[in-house]
């Protein structure tokens, strides 16, 4: 949700932000824009809609010098995505620029006061508003630009990451966070900042995580020196990163996102590292392991996610409770966080989050641990906000996602989930050694047989080419398959536009069975394992009203492949497993279907990967 990038250093700065402004751009990219201060002190603001490379072109002839610089990258909240709205904004004195990812809640208050002393706005921006604010902090109270900064923040209710720099001073950045990302990459006279680590990786694995509510000034050729905005000082703690250039390429796959459903073999295998044991007769997990006495005494274990990670929840809970037989809710966090939920100090929060900052999922987090609830978080992005406010958890591993519609990292927290189940039911005694034993060692399998699914990459790209012009699709399974149904709806819709729900296949008599015609597509999971006859008389009935079905079937199935328009097959596994398996050509399909659309797969129209606003 908005990608921000800042650059001061020995380097021309434009280039870098560039760079990192496509980095970034999962994040929001209905805008971008630089600001640079050349070395007459001039402060040189270039914005405009659309994407980064449209940012590129518009500067074609401009003058870009400059080792001082900040970007953006956008995805609107506060007004329509044109290049007024566009960031970096300026204050009326046009002596400050500032980018920011977040939204201040008091903008309108703010602007209020500040039109009454006379400034004037261009833009329907909540940042323009907070510009103009410390810019009036800073001539009203005669501040330095740090002070100025801490003071306004000290005033402002909301979620920001913020970099600010000053026309005349090309020697300081001063940024600042609360509720939204920003890490600062340490380099050899030179510092880099962005919302996430991936702009930076390329010149320094050494990064500051900004913790909440600080301040960071960055000036030439110094230290970093931190303080809180209640003026408390602070030391920088410089880290490491393990992030490879290679991770963030393309590596000729012609989208991130094809790219990353071909990884799954590789990124599940790493999901369960060090976790289920060679021998495959056990699993680990140490988030487990270090407070088991949490998850023995639960009285109940609530799941908190959105989007896709919900959808991994929602297979969790099938997991937990049918071997651990621990009472599971799953709930979108947007929901959950202001509907006065009961929560019990015995209850176990597990929070699922692929980036490890959805705002929603976040506050949730921050609602159930003020309650005493145990908070264990399944995330992918190492050190982000939601694994730092957990209790405990366990990282994904499967690097960085970058294709706005998730599928490695969903895959991946249905492993994770998996293992967690295992764990506990282990302990509890609530699972069969045999049953145990079965599922280490398909899990073990699961990469080998996804391999084996891809292998039908062309044979789905064919298939996609007949749904090109559907207005609507249903998808339908039961059990285990449910998720897998909402999930493949999901990815569907949200890379190809077309309207597709997913839904339990027994509901479908009350209510979407009216939908059914002959133009009507229906994906259907109706594998072997997974109440496979009773999903075949759902078949029966959407054929029966010359429904067009699309299956997805156990290898060697003949009784659903005779029923089905179309038919794609997976290799058998245990029920639970079925998936991560019949996730994957649900994957394919939609990719194909919106690459044969000519829709822009990697960065869908109004998403973005990381909604670090409610
Ligand atoms: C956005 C993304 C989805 C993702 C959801 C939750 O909507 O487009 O792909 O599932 O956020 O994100 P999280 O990072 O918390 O898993």
């Amino acid at each position: 949700m908005c990608g921000i990038v800042g650059y001061i250093g020995n380097r021309q700065a434009c280039p870098v932000l560039v760079k990192g402004l496509h980095r970034l751009e999962y994040r929001g990219y209905d805008s971008a824009g630089v600001a640079l201060i050349n070395e007459k002190g001039e402060l040189n603001v270039y914005k405009t809609r659309g994407k980064v490379q449209d940012l590129e072109n518009y500067m074609e002839s401009k003058d870009v010098s400059g080792t001082i610089g900040i970007a953006h990258t956008r995805w609107a909240t506060h007004g329509e995505p044109n290049n007024v709205n566009a960031h970096p904004h300026c204050s009326n004195s046009e002596n400050l620029a500032m980018i920011h990812n977040g939204i201040i809640e008091n903008y309108a208050v703010l602007r209020e006061m500040l039109s009454r002393k006379g400034y004037t706005f261009k833009s329907s921006t909540d940042t323009e508003v907070l510009v103009q604010f410390i810019d009036y902090i800073r001539t009203t109270n005669k501040l330095s630009l740090p002070q100025a900064v801490q003071q306004a923040l000290s005033q402002v209710v909301g979620a920001y990451a913020i970099a600010v720099i000053e026309k005349n001073n090309p020697n300081q950045i001063v940024a600042a966070r609360k509720g939204s990302p920003l890490v600062i990459g340490v380099g050899e006279d030179e510092y880099f900042l962005a919302s996430d680590a991936t702009p930076i990786v390329e010149y320094t694995q050494k990064v500051v995580y900004v913790g909440e509510e600080e301040v960071v000034v960055i000036n030439r050729g110094e230290e970093l020196t931190v303080r809180t905005i209640a003026n408390v000082e602070k030391t920088p703690e410089v880290k490491t990163i393990e992030l490879s250039l290679s991770e963030l390429e393309k590596g000729g796959y012609p989208h991130f996102m094809l790219k990353e459903i071909f990884e799954q073999p590789r990124t599940l295998a790493n999901s369960m590292k060090g976790r289920v044991s060679l021998d495959k007769k056990h699993v680990v997990l140490s988030g487990f392991t270090n407070n088991k006495e949490k998850f023995l005494g639960a009285r109940r274990i609530i799941i908190l996610a959105c989007g896709t990670s919900w959808h991994a929840g929602l297979i969790g809970k099938y997991m937990l409770e049918e071997f651990a037989r621990i009472p599971v809710e799953v709930e979108y966090a947007s929901e959950f966080r202001y509907r006065k939920p009961v929560i019990y100090p015995d209850d176990v929060v597990v929070a699922i989050s692929q980036s490890g900052e959805t705002a929603d999922t976040l506050a949730a987090v921050e609602l159930a641990k003020s309650n005493g609830a145990f908070i264990f978080g399944i995330c992918n992005v190492v050190g982000a906000s939601i694994p730092r406010n957990t209790d405990s958890g366990c990282y994904t591993h499967v690097g960085p996602e970058i294709g706005v519609a998730s599928t490695k990292a969903f895959t991946a927290q249905v492993t994770v989930l998996t293992l967690l189940a295992l764990c506990i039911a282990k302990e509890k005694k609530t699972i069969e050694e045999e049953a145990y034993l079965e599922i280490i060692s398909e899990l073990a399998e699961i990469p080998r047989k996804m391999e084996m699914i891809l292998k039908n990459n062309d044979e789905i790209a064919t298939l996609s080419r007949v749904f090109t012009y559907a207005q609507n699709f249903i998808y339908l399974g039961r059990g285990y398959n449910y998720p897998v149904a909402l999930e493949g709806a999901l990815k569907l819709k949200e890379i190809s536009y077309i309207h597709a729900e997913g839904y339990p296949a027994a509901e479908m008599k009350h209510g979407p069975i009216a939908l059914i015609t002959s133009e009507m597509p229906v994906v259907v999971i109706a594998t072997h394992a997974g109440m496979y006859e009773k999903v075949i008389s759902n078949i029966q009935e959407i054929k029966a009203r010359k429904g067009r079905v699309i299956s997805i079937v156990t290898k060697g199935d003949k009784t659903v492949k005779k029923m089905s328009d179309f038919c794609i097959e997976i290799p058998e596994t245990v029920e639970c497993l079925v998936p991560l398996l019949a996730s994957v050509p649900l994957q394919l399909l939609a990719y194909h279907i919106a690459v044969q659309k000519c829709c822009d797969v990697d960065q869908p129209r109004n998403l973005a990967k990381s909604v670090t606003v409610e």
